[in-house]
């Protein structure tokens, strides 16, 4: 998957929504002082950094499997466990934490069953993960992607490629790994773009499907998409704001 390119890319792409994201996660994850808590696909740590706020760095820990994000987790958290490792096989003892959490992350695992139950292994209280709601309300996304299918109906929508971004998928898979009192919501957050430059030029970058998709087209093609985004999006000659929407699902181990 395409999250080898760049942290400085990922940040200014869907992570800019990471920091509201991983506040309201947190929330509903109900991570409480005193737990350990485990985030798995950390990424850069922009949930690691949230967790660290709230039960200090030596009491949370991370995977992913891209060492650039690793590296840049340990350097964003230190003090904090940060290992590289997929889902699939965590390097942790089982009840190891009380609370582990996984955000945008289990539509990108290679085999989310084996993912979840790694994760309900390793967890003492709770299991929570959150997905763009890619077909609906992540607007960015869906502002892009709506543009893309106007000039090629071919385009890898997300909205239809990924998997486990609806509630009842995530509520299924959570039920399937013998979680129990599952339940889903959704988490709304916001991001705020200086101009429309600086919601274009992260695509172009190759970061995560959208960016892959976009960096792949003809100099001609890449016009055509971002006047069909600018145009979207109002063509706004200023700042503005998108909203995005995840789905959030919670499990209890017992
Ligand atoms: C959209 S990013 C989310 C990163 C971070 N959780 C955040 O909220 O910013 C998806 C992450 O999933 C990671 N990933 C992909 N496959 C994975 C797997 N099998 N197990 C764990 N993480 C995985 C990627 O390396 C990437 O860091």
């Amino acid at each position: 998957m395409s999250f080898t390119v760049g942290t400085d890319a990922y940040a200014r792409h869907v992570g800019r929504y990471g920091p509201a994201l991983s506040a309201t996660h947190a929330d509903a994850a109900r991570v409480a002082p005193g737990d350990r808590a485990l985030d798995v696909g950390c990424g850069p740590g922009v949930l690691i950094a949230e967790l660290a706020r709230r039960l200090g760095s030596d009491r949370v820990a991370g995977v992913d499997p891209s060492r650039p994000f690793v590296a840049a987790a340990r350097a964003a958290v230190p003090g904090a466990d940060v290992r590289v490792a997929p889902a699939e096989q965590l390097p942790f003892d089982t009840d190891s934490f009380d609370v582990v959490l996984s955000q945008l992350v289990v539509n990108f695992m290679t085999d989310a069953e084996a993912g979840v139950a790694e994760m309900r292994r390793v967890a003492r209280r709770a299991v929570t993960s959150c997905v763009w709601d890619y077909a609906g309300e992540m607007r960015m996304l869906r502002i892009f992607w709506d543009a893309a299918l106007e000039l090629d109906r071919d385009a890898p929508d997300e909205g239809r490629t990924m998997r486990y971004c609806t509630r009842d998928e995530l509520s299924a898979l959570w039920t399937r790994a013998g979680l129990r009192d599952v339940e889903t919501q959704p988490l709304v957050v916001e991001a705020g773009y200086d101009d429309f430059d600086d919601y274009w030029s992260p695509f172009t970058a190759g970061i995560a499907p959208s960016g892959a998709y976009c960096a792949s087209l003809s100099g001609e093609q890449q016009a055509a998409l971002r006047a069909a985004c600018f145009r979207r999006l109002g063509s706004p000659a200023g700042p503005f704001t998108l909203s995005a929407r995840a789905w959030l699902v919670r499990g209890s181990t017992s």
